[in-house]
């Protein structure tokens, strides 16, 4: 896939894309054609039947630091409103697949939302977390105010919002934001071994478990429980599940097929 502002690559294993933001005189500031084209990347991969899991990253000094102010700094509400650029951003969470951001310097504003929007989260020791748009005279517009608020509770991320002030990644390892520290030089091998092991299970199994998990995030604790266990139950009409249980039961490794 030949992109302007995105590298995709599967160089690591068949299994596991590799999307790279490649703005970096910008600090990987997404513009509106850098998300319409990771739009499309991740619609390509999601339907790849040999993809299982993909990787999301920028660079050692920046995952992103957040949407373009300089292409949305003269507009107006009406412009925002008709152009509605955030749609785009949707497909981030459409995806069936499991994402993993690798993130190094930099994750601000919606750099830090289109983080948070992954399903896990790899920072380097030099990672950067905030949402300083109230710095700019705006808020979070792309899931901040939602997805910090329920990631790391009222509090913390009322003071996030409201000041703008960035946090380590200690700190956001401590708040539960993120999945763990490594050095910078590992990452984003950190990051492909987490995609590795997740690459090695079976994909139906991985898929509903990460549509069970997101449940939570959206209407009762009832409705989660009943969600995931009529996913766990539909396992069983896969032979990943067979396989994987008589595998358990003879003491070999599972081969799984996705079927
Ligand atoms: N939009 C557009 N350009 C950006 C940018 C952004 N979000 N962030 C950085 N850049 C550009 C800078 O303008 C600069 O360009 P020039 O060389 O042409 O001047 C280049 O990237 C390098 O940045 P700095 O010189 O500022 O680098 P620094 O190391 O001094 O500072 C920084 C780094 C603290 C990240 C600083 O660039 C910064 O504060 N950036 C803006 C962060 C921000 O406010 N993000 C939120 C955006 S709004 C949003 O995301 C809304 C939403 O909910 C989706």
């Amino acid at each position: 896939m030949q992109f302007e502002n995105l590298l995709v690559e599967s160089q690591y294993d068949k299994h596991i894309a590799l999307v790279r933001f490649n703005r970096p005189k910008e600090l990987n500031a997404l513009n509106r054609k850098l998300m319409e084209e990771l739009r499309d990347a991740l619609k390509a991969l999601d339907d790849d039947e040999e993809v299982r899991v993909i990787v999301l990253t920028g660079n050692e000094r920046a995952f992103a630091a957040g949407a373009d102010i300089k292409e949305m700094a003269d507009r107006s509400a009406i412009d925002m409103v008709k152009i509605d650029q955030f749609t785009t951003w949707d497909q981030i969470k459409k995806t069936k697949k499991p994402i993993i951001a690798a993130v190094s310097g930099f994750a601000l504003g919606g750099g830090c939302e289109l983080a948070m929007t992954c399903d896990m989260i790899i920072a380097s020791e030099s990672a950067q977390f905030g949402q300083p748009e109230i710095k700019i005279g705006v808020i979070p517009g792309a899931g901040g105010t939602q997805r910090l608020t329920r990631a790391v509770g009222k509090a913390r991320a009322m003071e996030l919002v409201l000041t703008g002030k960035f946090i380590n990644a200690e700190e956001a390892l401590r708040m539960g934001l993120i999945n763990r520290i490594v050095p910078v030089e590992l990452y984003l091998s950190e990051a492909v071994k987490l995609a590795k092991e997740i690459a090695a299970m079976s994909p139906i199994a991985v898929r509903m478990g990460k549509e069970a998990v997101l449940q939570s995030y959206s209407g009762s604790l009832e409705e989660g429980l009943q969600f995931e266990r009529k996913n766990f139950y539909m396992l069983f009409a896969s032979e990943d599940q067979k396989e994987g249980m008589s595998a358990f039961v003879d003491k070999r490794k599972p081969d799984f097929k996705g079927k």
